[in-house]
């Protein structure tokens, strides 16, 4: 066993450090650099339901200038039509056989149904587990937050019930009370949750008076909130905490594991970065284990959770109270 062990949705892996989904994973000499730089695990980039119906419909042109973005962005015709999957289902067949470290798949889908099936199509690529990205945006003011996340439980229990392999559950942080939720989804059979999707958010260019559509990558301080689930989640939930967003060199990745994360994904890093980025945070990880006398990673997991910290109160709202107490030195420019 390694000095960097971990688990991912139950599978043994040699380190923390997992690839999120993404488009540099279509291509399988990327996934081939991946493994070699030492990622645990890879997320292959998700099956998108409304881009298999736009693309039904041949808007490649008005696709251009999206490539290696978010299908997210893409804003779907009422009119689409539903198409099959089968050239993300090569793709991801591809992808399984080109490396040895576990690769999950990610799905994103309209219809209760389709879920299902979708999932179902998946496992049949040989992949070593799901990801299942609760990514939407509520449009309509008539369904409840109740209703929505009831949606979201039943989807989980019945993917989850279909497929054989390993599933996870990835979300953003707009839920009332995320704790709660979490709780619900933990009794769908969901291995791990994924905390938390980086939602596109459309932007306007004042000069052009249009609206644009930037890059959607994470800046290196994104990890605080995922910071704080990670601590209030550890020794709460049977659930892997699979910590994302922000989390952009091994400095960041060792903070997310002492406040409570299993493992964490990276995805903008490896955009700014290079591949060879996941190397680099394997061996910043080591190298701080050693210097602070750790010889895995199961020593110091969750040190400073809320469970374990002897300042729990800074999960709360501690800090908030100690800036207002303060406030004189932030004036100053000073931290307090
Ligand atoms: C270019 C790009 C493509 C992405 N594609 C997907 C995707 O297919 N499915 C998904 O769930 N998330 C996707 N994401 C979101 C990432 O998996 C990740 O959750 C997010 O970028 C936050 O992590 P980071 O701060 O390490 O980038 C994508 C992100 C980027 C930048």
């Amino acid at each position: 066993m390694g000095k960097l062990s971990a688990n991912y949705l139950g599978l043994p892996i040699d380190s923390p450090i997992i690839v999120g989904a993404n488009n540099l994973t279509e291509n399988p000499e990327n996934l081939i650099q991946m493994e070699k730089a030492g990622a645990g695990a890879i997320v292959f980039k998700s099956l998108f339901e409304e881009q298999i119906q736009l693309e039904e419909i041949r808007l490649e042109q008005q696709l251009e200038g999206y490539n290696n973005r978010h299908a997210e962005m893409i804003q779907i015709s009422p009119d689409t039509v539903y198409a099959g999957p089968e050239e993300y289902l090569n793709h991801l067949t591809k992808a399984k056989l080109a490396v040895k470290i576990p690769l999950i798949a990610s799905l994103n889908a309209v219809f209760e149904e389709t879920w299902v099936r979708y999932a179902k199509l998946i496992e049949k690529t040989g992949v070593d587990g799901l990801e299942l990205n609760f990514y939407t945006i509520p449009f309509s003011n008539e369904l409840s937050s109740a209703e929505v996340e009831a949606r979201q439980i039943a989807i989980a229990k019945k993917v989850v019930e279909a497929v054989q392999i390993p599933v996870s559950v990835k979300l953003s942080p707009s839920y009332s009370n995320l704790l709660n939720f979490i709780n619900l989804l933990k009794d769908t059979g969901i291995k791990g949750v994924i905390l938390f999707n980086q939602l596109f958010q459309p932007d306007i260019d004042i000069d052009q008076v249009k609206h644009i559509t930037p890059w959607n990558l994470s800046t290196k301080k994104d990890y605080r909130l995922t910071l704080r689930y990670a601590g209030l989640l550890y020794g709460e939930s049977p659930l892997e905490i699979i910590a994302s967003r922000g989390i952009h060199g091994g400095e960041e990745a060792v903070k997310l594991l002492l406040a409570g994360a299993d493992t964490v994904q990276v995805v903008s890093t490896l955009y700014k970065n290079g591949i060879e980025q996941i190397s680099q945070m394997n061996e910043f990880i080591e190298g701080w284990m050693s210097a602070h006398r750790f010889s895995n990673l199961h020593e110091f997991r969750g040190l400073l959770s809320r469970a374990k910290t002897l300042n729990p109160l800074v999960y709360k709202r501690a800090q908030y109270i100690e800036m207002m107490l303060n406030s004189e030195k932030l004036l100053k420019g000073l931290e307090p």
